[in-house]
């Protein structure tokens, strides 16, 4: 009893193993979006607060070059995509309520391609302005690359 399921569960594996490289499109060597100018900022003085992100992008595999810019507000979905300014391009935010640690989607329209990516950590910098509006600002030095994945 115990040989024989031991058996199936190899043959299973074993099954899996050989059947993956000729579904795979896993392996097409894509270069990764790049960022620049990322920018994000929080306006919470009046309600409902939302946070504008902005960033050019480049997206090296098909020589695009686009610029996207979204606001987001706490009742949005993290689903909603937002439009690049080459609608073929679009982006979401799985993760958008703190602006010092965000979850990005970016992805192109009619293809496998996305990539997402979290923006946190030594190079983001952010800082209160003192002002109202935006009250809070981060920026990104320099480039981010976003690795693609596909779907
Ligand atoms: C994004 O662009 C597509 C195609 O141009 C358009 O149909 C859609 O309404 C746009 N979405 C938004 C949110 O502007
Ligand atoms: C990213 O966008 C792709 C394409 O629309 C979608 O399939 C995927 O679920 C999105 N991922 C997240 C985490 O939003």
């Amino acid at each position: 009893m115990k040989t024989s399921s031991i058996t199936a569960t190899f043959l299973a594996l074993n099954g899996a193993a050989i059947a993956a490289p000729s579904e795979s499109n896993i392996e097409r060597d894509l270069k990764a979006f790049q960022l620049t100018k990322l920018t994000a900022s929080l306006y919470d003085q009046s309600l409902p607060a939302y946070r504008i992100v902005n960033f050019d992008l480049n997206d090296p595999n098909n020589n695009v070059d686009t610029s996207c810019s979204s606001a987001w507000s706490g009742g949005m979905s993290g689903d909603y995509k937002f439009n690049c300014s080459n609608p073929n391009y679009q982006v979401n935010f799985p993760s958008l309520y703190d602006i010092e640690d965000i979850k990005l989607n970016v992805s192109v329209v009619n293809s496998k391609a996305f990539a997402p990516g979290e923006i946190n950590g030594d190079k983001w910098k952010c800082e209160n302005t003192g002002a109202e509006y935006p009250s809070k600002v981060c920026k990104w030095a320099g480039v981010y690359d976003l690795p693609i994945v596909l779907a």
